[in-house]
């Protein structure tokens, strides 16, 4: 593909898409296309056929998605499952519509079942019963992938088209979500460390025992995984996956504690006071890793280690005021 192909970038406010934005302009993409959800609401089906059929772009990436937590996903249960269909059918659709011919789309590793073994290979996916509190979120994004396999089968030779689907692990950095009510566990641990050390608090408790062990990925890892998946060559990308098992994972490769991440927080952030954890409050399953090894066979590799991850991500919470929520 050429420098100045057009590029769709849809979500690019949000953290991920924010972050494809910068990797894809680092690498000298010259034309990426851009619109606000004010600008394009993406669950209108005629608003999105109309903007495919202006724009006609060559490729698009698509990051926007209805994104919550554990207590948005249980208590918006419709909204999650409604809006994310809508968003992936309308823009693939219409994607394919007008003739683009690769398109990358982001799930999550919530499509996986809840006891599936660990790590978690991308084979795993409908081999058993999904985590009840984000089922329907979860499937919508299963839905996300179908789409691309199916529009793959049906016209990926007749048309030439070629549409890919990535999976990140748990992800943190830079416009990250600092809500305190509706964060996940990195934003809400800078957060909470942030507020006791200007509090000059002696203490910060942590929900549960500390001993779930998770997997963590700076967003701007992420970005670099989308635009290499989004461009690696047909023949490796087809050796490595099957048509109706078409997903990449992308993960760090390793997990810890959050007991050892509160550690790395703690440091980071320069609070010199006590943790405590709050066993009443529950953990979650014991583990969550995906298993990276097939991107990391197609030459692709993490680059930026979690201390590291944690003080730009600290940066960024400073320097935008997010403390202000
Ligand atoms: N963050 C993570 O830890 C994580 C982990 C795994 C997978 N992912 C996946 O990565 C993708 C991006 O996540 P993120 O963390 O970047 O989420 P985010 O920060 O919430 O960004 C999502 C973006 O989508 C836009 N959007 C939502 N509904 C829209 C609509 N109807 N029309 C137009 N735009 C709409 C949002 O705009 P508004 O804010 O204006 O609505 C926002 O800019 C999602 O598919 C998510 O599932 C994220």
């Amino acid at each position: 593909m050429s420098k100045s192909d057009k590029i769709y970038v849809a979500g690019h406010r949000g953290m991920v898409g924010s972050a494809i934005v910068r990797m894809l302009q680092n690498q000298g993409f010259e034309n990426i296309i851009t619109r606000t959800h004010n600008e394009l609401d993406l669950t209108n089906q005629q608003q999105v056929q109309q903007f495919f059929s202006q724009e006609k772009p060559d490729q698009v990436y698509l990051a926007a998605a209805k994104v919550g937590g554990i207590f948005a996903n249980d208590n918006y249960p419709a909204d999650f499952i409604y809006q994310n269909l809508m968003i992936e059918a309308n823009v693939i659709n219409s994607a394919f519509k007008i003739g683009v011919k690769k398109l990358l789309f982001l799930g999550s590793s919530c499509i996986y079942p809840k006891l599936a073994d660990q790590p978690m290979r991308e084979d795993v996916l409908l081999s058993g019963y999904l985590e009840p509190t984000n089922e329907p979120y979860a499937i919508a994004k299963i839905a996300g992938i179908k789409l691309c396999e199916s529009y793959n089968r049906q016209y990926g030779e007749s048309h030439g088209i070629d549409y890919r689907s990535v999976m990140p692990t748990n992800l943190y950095g830079p416009g990250d979500n600092y809500h305190p009510e509706n964060s996940h566990v990195i934003p809400a641990l800078i957060r909470r460390f942030h507020e006791a050390k200007i509090n000059n608090s002696k203490k910060v408790v942590v929900w549960g025992s500390g001993n779930p062990k998770r997997e963590f990925l700076y967003v701007d890892d992420m970005a670099s995984a989308s635009v290499h998946v989004m461009n690696l060559d047909k023949e490796i990308y087809n050796i490595n996956t099957d048509k109706m098992c078409s997903h990449i994972n992308v993960g760090m490769g390793k997990d810890l504690s959050i007991r050892s991440l509160t550690e790395y927080v703690k440091k980071v952030i320069g609070f010199d006071g006590e943790i405590s954890f709050d066993t009443s409050k529950p953990d979650g399953s014991p583990r969550k890793l995906m298993d990276s090894s097939k991107l990391n066979y197609m030459n692709w590799y993490p680059q930026i280690q979690l201390e590291k991850g944690l003080t730009l991500t600290y940066e960024d919470y400073l320097s935008n005021s997010y403390n202000i929520l």
